[in-house]
């Protein structure tokens, strides 16, 4: 299997997981886009979608699944999401895509996320992949400051605005041996409107496709 042919698989995988007439989470990224393309292939259908971007809205929408507000729908069910790296404690770095804000406050608003990802985004240590940043931008330096402070090397993704109209800092080479600790640490300066690391709500569920199927990690 190559990795497209993964990310079909994980994506066929997780389909199971929604219920009929369910309204569910979509996150963002080229996994979740074969998992939208696989749900509405299988037939099953959804009341409705909260999305974690436009762009995922925009396919939503093509498959005429319906996408209405957070705030109108209550707590979901079901998230699902892809990721950058994920560790055995299924706790997770996203935002490679840059839509890390609206996936953990729709991660935060689900009874059940599961993550789907190919065997490549394996970690036994998060932070290979650089932990993305969402700042406001006028505290794009001072927080890159306080990034090198903690022993990192940001990088600003120049001329890439999120959704919200903010800036994105990825951070190379932080030590995230307890990613809780910063995670909340991060969050914690002013101008950080959150980071991409997804440990004090790791996923419930990841599927992980690999060569030899779908393997399960779950509590
Ligand atoms: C977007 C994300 C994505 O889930 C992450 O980047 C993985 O994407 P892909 O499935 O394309 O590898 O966090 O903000």
């Amino acid at each position: 299997m190559n990795q497209q042919e993964m990310k079909q698989a994980v994506a066929a995988a997780a389909v199971e997981f929604v219920e009929e007439d369910a309204t569910i989470g979509v996150g963002t990224g080229s996994t979740v886009n074969c998992f939208i393309d696989a749900l509405a292939a299988s037939g099953r259908r959804v009341e409705s979608a909260v999305s974690s971007s436009e762009a995922t809205s925009e396919r939503l929408r093509g498959h005429g699944i319906r996408v209405v507000d957070l705030n109108n729908t209550g707590d979901l069910d079901l998230y699902v999401d892809g990721a950058d790296e994920f560790d055995p404690h299924r706790r997770l770095i996203k935002g490679g895509g840059g839509a890390l804000t609206r996936e953990k406050v729709v991660a935060a608003a689900s009874r059940k996320f599961v993550c789907i990802v190919d065997q490549s985004k394996r970690v036994n240590i998060l932070g290979t992949f650089p932990l993305p940043i969402e700042v406001i931008p006028m505290a794009r330096s001072m927080v890159a400051r306080k990034m090198v402070a903690m022993g990192g090397q940001p990088e600003w993704r120049e001329g890439f605005v999120t959704d919200n109209g903010n800036w994105i800092l990825d951070v190379h080479n932080l030590d995230l041996v307890d990613p809780v600790a910063t995670e909340k640490a991060i969050n914690d300066i002013p101008g950080v409107v959150t980071c991409g690391l997804f440990a004090l709500r790791p996923a419930d569920v990841v599927l992980v496709a690999g060569s030899r199927g779908i393997e399960q990690i779950s509590p």
